[in-house]
């Protein structure tokens, strides 16, 4: 059953979306700062590294731009942001084709499984009602790796975003996914420490299905 679109997809497809986008940078710095974190997550995966990846929620692809550095995959995105999208698309970050109009609730998911999946900054603005469907939409797409990186809290809380209620959900999303889909195990995690790596304080897990 897709899932009606949330207040928190309408939010990010709305003006609070579009002044993101308008805010978020592409400097080499902000690039660098995402390839030393997959390349600390793709130790995790030597050997068998992923050849098609689907992020959910790229905005203007960051995390995209930085892996096609690293590796050979084919990309594909689902982002509910038009403008974002146009972004992705004018800057040939990943072909129009492999790029949806959705949300992780609801999207067309992969005839074959991705080999990775991942969200990054994206499942700590799903209402915490909505997050076990667009988990198992994620680890539906994903034939062999998940990877997320969020805030973490070690007990389910909702913070203030920037002046807005009920938009930012912090938890331990590891244990979530965890304790919500069996088959997975948990091949490392690690967190990006602000002082050190110029990212946010969040955590990234990476797992593969057994
Ligand atoms: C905080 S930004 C993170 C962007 C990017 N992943 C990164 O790490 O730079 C959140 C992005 O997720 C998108 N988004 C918000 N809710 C979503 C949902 N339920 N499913 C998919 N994408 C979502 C927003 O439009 C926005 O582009």
């Amino acid at each position: 059953m897709p899932q009606k679109e949330t207040e928190q997809v309408k939010f990010w497809r709305g003006e609070f979306g579009d002044t993101y986008v308008d805010r978020n940078t592409t400097t080499s710095n902000h690039i660098g700062m995402r390839l030393s974190m997959w390349v600390k997550i793709f130790r995790f995966m030597a050997g068998d590294m992923p050849k098609s990846i689907l992020e959910v929620g790229p905005n203007i692809g960051l995390n995209i731009r930085a892996m096609k550095m690293l590796c050979d995959a084919e990309f594909f995105a689902v982002e509910p942001n038009a403008k974002a999208r146009k972004v992705l698309i004018e800057e040939n970050v990943l072909p129009k084709e492999n790029l949806q109009n959705g949300f992780a609730g609801d999207f067309k998911l992969p005839d074959t499984p991705v080999d990775l999946a991942f969200t990054s900054g994206v499942l700590i603005h799903i209402h915490p009602d909505d997050l076990l469907k667009a988990c198992t939409n994620i680890h539906k797409s994903s034939g062999k790796y998940i990877v997320c990186y969020e805030y973490f809290s070690d007990k389910p809380e909702m913070i203030d975003y920037r002046g807005h209620g009920d938009k930012l959900f912090k938890r331990d999303f590891g244990s979530f996914w965890l304790e919500n889909f069996p088959d997975l195990k948990c091949l490392g995690y690690g967190f990006e420490w602000k002082a050190m790596t110029g990212m946010d304080n969040a955590t990234w897990w990476v797992f593969e299905k057994k």
